[in-house]
């Protein structure tokens, strides 16, 4: 049996505005997805991913798409040559932690593996890619490149097609933070195709927009280098104003800020496709990350603690 894994991620900063080439800011966390293969008599996928209720089903045909993908870019003969594929790990599948990326860059590992292919990591990344995008459209490639890499980065997609500028951060210390889950999945293909009609619609309210963005990224990246975590949490906020007035905001997603903030987080914002999916807030010590965490939780909300950087 062969098998491979992929990280989950969460973005600190961009989700959206990389579409449009702008740089972003995510990490990997330390959660990943396992995927299993071996030959089998029919194909057969077994998905036992834990997920958040719902996840599956309103993902199913973008999972469908995926696996489509892997089996043509894979060249897997499904009918002479049938394989099994089953999927576990401790990410549980939510919207806006990546989960379809860790799906696409476990399954590109287990099969590199059981073809006996060689492919190396920036290979493996361009078939999670392929994968990605058969999922949900045009991704910015953000997702898979931290599913296939880890570690905490900055992300710009080359809209030429050429490759993305990555670039790796590091903290002074690894961060604590708290992933809270609305428990709302969203297609992220049709958020994503949404805002591209709301920016056509409004082209200087947009302007604006990616203009006050661009600063929030260029301030994140100085306060990451100096580990200044209050400055941190305040171009977060900023960050999450911008996406609440491009409509990605929720009533649930504003609950879980008012929450935090309210508990003495730093920072707090969605992350990924938003209107529903996950939270991100900056918790930076253990103590303040439980406090956060319980605060949430007390409003029916589940929660992941974890770091990052
Ligand atoms: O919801 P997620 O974790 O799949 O993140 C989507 C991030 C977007 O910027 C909205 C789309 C993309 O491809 O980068």
């Amino acid at each position: 049996m062969s098998d491979g894994s992929g990280f989950g991620k969460t973005i600190l900063f961009g989700e959206h505005f990389v579409v449009y080439g702008l740089p972003a800011v995510a990490s990997a966390i330390g959660k990943k997805t396992i995927a299993n293969v071996e030959k089998s008599d029919k194909f057969e996928f077994i998905d036992n991913r834990p997920e958040t209720p719902g996840y599956k089903e309103t993902k199913k045909d973008e999972i469908k798409r995926q696996l489509d993908a892997i089996i043509r870019h894979f060249n897997i003969d499904v009918q002479n040559n049938p394989i099994k594929i089953v999927l576990s790990g401790d990410l549980e599948c939510a919207s806006g932690i990546g989960a379809s990326a860790a799906l696409a860059a476990s399954i590109s590992r287990a099969l590199n593996q059981h073809l006996g292919l060689g492919m190396d990591d920036d290979e493996i990344n361009r078939a999670a890619y392929i994968v990605e995008e058969a999922g949900s459209g045009t991704p910015s490639g953000i997702d898979n490149t931290c599913a296939v890499h880890g570690g905490f980065i900055t992300f710009e997609k080359n809209l030429s097609g050429g490759p993305n500028k990555i670039e790796r951060l590091s903290l002074p210390r690894p961060v604590e933070v708290v992933i809270a889950n609305t428990g709302i999945t969203k297609e992220t293909k049709e958020v994503v195709a949404d805002v591209k009609k709301l920016k056509e619609n409004s082209p200087e309210i947009f302007g604006r927009i990616f203009s006050d963005y661009r600063q929030i990224f260029s301030d994140a990246v100085v306060a990451i280098k100096n580990g200044n975590m209050k400055k941190l949490g305040i171009l977060m906020d900023r960050n999450q104003q911008i996406l609440a007035e491009m409509t990605l905001s929720c009533p649930e997603i504003e609950e879980i800020i008012s929450a935090a903030k309210s508990a003495g987080a730093f920072g707090a914002k969605l992350t990924g496709t938003g209107r529903g999916g996950s939270v991100i807030v900056l918790t930076p010590w253990k103590d303040l990350q439980e406090k956060v965490a319980k605060a949430i939780e007390e409003k029916g909300h589940s929660v992941l603690k974890t770091s990052i950087g």
